[in-house]
């Protein structure tokens, strides 16, 4: 096992589904095999949004469950909820002091949010990078995995970095670096037959989705007319359809329609019968351990107490180190 450490956050926000779990999570699962992995559910960043007291708790559970369901294991990685490890914030504190609101204001995603949020433009969302750059410098991490969206988060949070070690004439701080994942992240178009799968309801198969759910959504999925010559291109919808079948569905399946595609004997319904058959039998197990993993709560948090014990233990030792480097006693 590599000793690099690799942190990602995960934003609280609804269930994960398909796009999810063969995109990003499945990658983790991978990760936590080779390096010393932190994942942590972002629920200080939640509030930004001023979400209710009832939904915070819950929305954490439901993710631990999911992300456990899906192969995080506890004993490989640490996994954590954010708020249970208030070192972050002390961190957070010194790395506001060094980071100027020009830059801060020209962070594309708080302008945004701004613009779609007007009455609540508040310091937490202006400060949203420095709290991400303690969430990773509090780990001194070297790798983050994160989606294009997070490029100028990453920036500063190189930035944060530099510049303490600049102030301080130390070199304490890796520089964190955006992980990408290559071959293994599959991208998992969504059923409307438009572009990849998000979070909208008749465009996403969701992880707690039972069979019947997933069966009906499938034989919803958008189609066309038809294929009108032998060996037409596909068009992006049907594209869609074939590209789900390659993630679930075996090869010689996948053989079998694009032979009907090509001599136009294909049958739409018959194909998502069967692609909803191999989806339901890949969701299953996992389907399964979601059900197992929420229906304890006791086992959820105990999990979340140790896996915050571990994660305050590693900050504790940067943030130690932190305030002997500012001037302050360590703790
Ligand atoms: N900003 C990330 C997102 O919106 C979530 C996040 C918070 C994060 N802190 C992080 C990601 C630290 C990586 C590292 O997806």
């Amino acid at each position: 096992m590599e000793n690099e450490i690799v942190l990602s956050g995960i934003r609280p926000t609804g269930n994960l589904h398909l796009g999810n779990y063969f995109g990003a999570v499945r990658s983790f699962v991978k990760m936590q095999e080779e390096y010393n992995c932190y994942f942590f559910i972002a629920d200080w960043h939640s509030l930004t949004t001023h979400p209710k007291p009832e939904n915070i708790q819950r929305s954490a559970r439901t993710i631990l469950a999911e992300y456990l369901a899906c192969g995080i294991d506890p004993e490989k990685a640490t996994i954590y909820i954010q708020s249970d490890v208030h070192e972050t914030i002390e961190l957070y504190l010194y790395l506001n002091m060094n980071t100027y609101i020009g830059e801060l204001g020209r962070v594309t995603t708080f302008k945004e949010k701004a613009r779609r949020q007007p009455d609540n433009v508040n310091a937490g969302l202006f400060t949203y990078p420095t709290l991400m750059a303690a969430d990773i410098l509090q780990h001194r991490a070297k790798w983050v995995p994160v989606g294009k969206d997070q490029e100028q988060n990453m920036e500063m949070a190189r930035k944060c970095a530099r510049r303490f070690n600049n102030i301080y004439q130390t070199e304490f701080f890796p520089e964190p670096q955006n992980y990408y994942f290559s071959g293994d992240a599959l991208k998992v178009p969504g059923l409307d037959g438009s572009g990849k799968m998000g979070k909208s309801d008749g465009n996403c198969i969701f992880l707690i989705d039972d069979e019947k759910v997933v069966r009906k959504k499938v034989m919803r999925a958008v189609t066309d007319s038809g294929p009108q010559t032998p060996n037409s291109p596909k068009p992006e919808v049907i594209q869609n359809l074939f590209t789900m079948m390659g993630i679930v569905s075996t090869p010689d399946t996948v053989k079998y329609f694009d032979e009907k595609w090509n001599d136009c004997s294909i049958r739409y319904g018959d194909m998502k019968k069967q692609l909803a058959e191999d989806m339901v039998r890949v969701m299953q197990p996992i389907h399964e351990r979601i059900v197992e993993f929420s229906s304890n709560e006791e086992r959820l948090d105990r999990i979340a107490r140790v896996g915050a014990e571990k994660a305050r233990e590693s900050a504790a030792r940067t943030l130690n180190e932190v305030r002997r480097i500012i001037g302050f006693r360590p703790y």
